[in-house]
């Protein structure tokens, strides 16, 4: 084990924060970053195989089931990648001596409180993706692993699907777009959650032991989709109308509110994001530099 320069299994590194955690984490250590087809986390036999053959200090679970809609129909298979997989992986991160640091989400609560949620709030999801995000938790809990379990809201960033490019596409098709002004919650961008990810992973692993646990990790502040919306369009010829979470049903619920509190987090590690108008004009300036995937085959 090399402290200085230790070696980072990252999965997911396709996803929208895989990428940037791709390029923020190349500057720790020595990165293995694998995408789907590099390792599908689903296959038990191929996670112990390349945490085996890849023997890292730190593992990073980028790799998620996020289509909140879909996994109500495909309830198995949500829980099989969110749920399941991750307590492979930190049953894994146990048996190598690696710390595990993990991502879940605000859809872990139902939306009921009307300020923001702690740590110690009791979770109750009201979707299957939030049921499975939270089963994931709860695998990674009880594996006895070294693990940082990251709660944030909202991501968003220049690849993948999200809300931003979603409003970027349709106000480049449409004269307006109608937007749910009702569900409150944090935007994050991906490579905000990313630099927070590196600064943990460079205070060393035994530092992290210390700090094992349970975190929120999201910008101060609150907004609605709508608010999000009308600030991403703030310079675009299109009319923002907001409508209510009724007129735009879905087939998952979705918490009302949504709102985490990263203070536990900011006393811990002294880290704490920037407000989410900040990050999102940062994000809008940032120039485009896809990182390197590196498969491990
Ligand atoms: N997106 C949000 O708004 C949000 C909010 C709160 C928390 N989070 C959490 O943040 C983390 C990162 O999410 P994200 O927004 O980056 O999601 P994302 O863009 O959907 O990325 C997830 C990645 O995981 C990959 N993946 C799916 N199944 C896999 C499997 N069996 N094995 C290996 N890789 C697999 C996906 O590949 P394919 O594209 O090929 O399926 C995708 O590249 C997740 O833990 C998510 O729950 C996200």
């Amino acid at each position: 084990m090399n402290d200085a320069s230790p070696t980072i299994l990252l999965t997911g590194a396709g996803g929208q924060l895989g990428r940037e955690l791709a390029a923020a984490l190349s500057a720790c250590g020595t990165l293995v970053a694998c995408d789907r087809r590099a390792l599908d986390i689903a296959d038990p036999a191929a996670v112990k195989h390349v945490v085996r053959r890849t023997a890292p200090q730190f593992i990073v679970n980028a790799a998620a089931y996020t289509a909140v809609d879909r996994a109500e129909a495909e309830r198995e298979l949500a829980f099989a990648i969110n749920a399941h997989a991750p307590g492979i992986l930190a049953a894994e991160a146990l048996r190598c001596g690696a710390t595990l640091i993990h991502y879940s989400t605000d859809y872990v609560f139902d939306g009921t409180r009307t300020t923001p949620y702690d740590e110690d709030e009791a979770p109750h999801p009201i979707n299957a993706y939030g049921a499975s995000k939270l089963a994931g938790e709860q695998a990674i809990a009880r594996s006895g692993a070294c693990a940082l379990t990251l709660r944030t809201s909202w991501v968003y960033g220049r690849h993948g699907q999200n809300f931003l490019l979603t409003m970027q596409r349709l106000a480049a098709q449409r004269d307006e777009i109608r937007v749910v002004a009702d569900q409150h919650g944090v935007p994050n961008w991906t490579r905000a959650i990313a630099g927070a990810t590196a600064s943990l992973i460079r205070r060393g692993a035994a530092d992290l032991a210390r700090h094992a646990g349970l975190y929120h990790v999201s910008a101060p502040g609150e907004t609605t989709w709508y608010e999000f919306a009308r600030t991403i369009l703030a310079d675009r010829p299109v009319r923002v109308t907001p409508i209510t979470t009724a007129d735009y049903p879905t087939p998952a619920r979705r918490p009302v509110y949504g709102v985490l509190d990263s203070s536990r987090f900011a006393r811990a590690f002294g880290i704490a994001l920037p407000g989410w108008k900040q990050m999102l004009t940062e994000c809008l300036r940032a120039v485009e530099e896809p990182p390197p995937v590196l498969p491990v085959n």
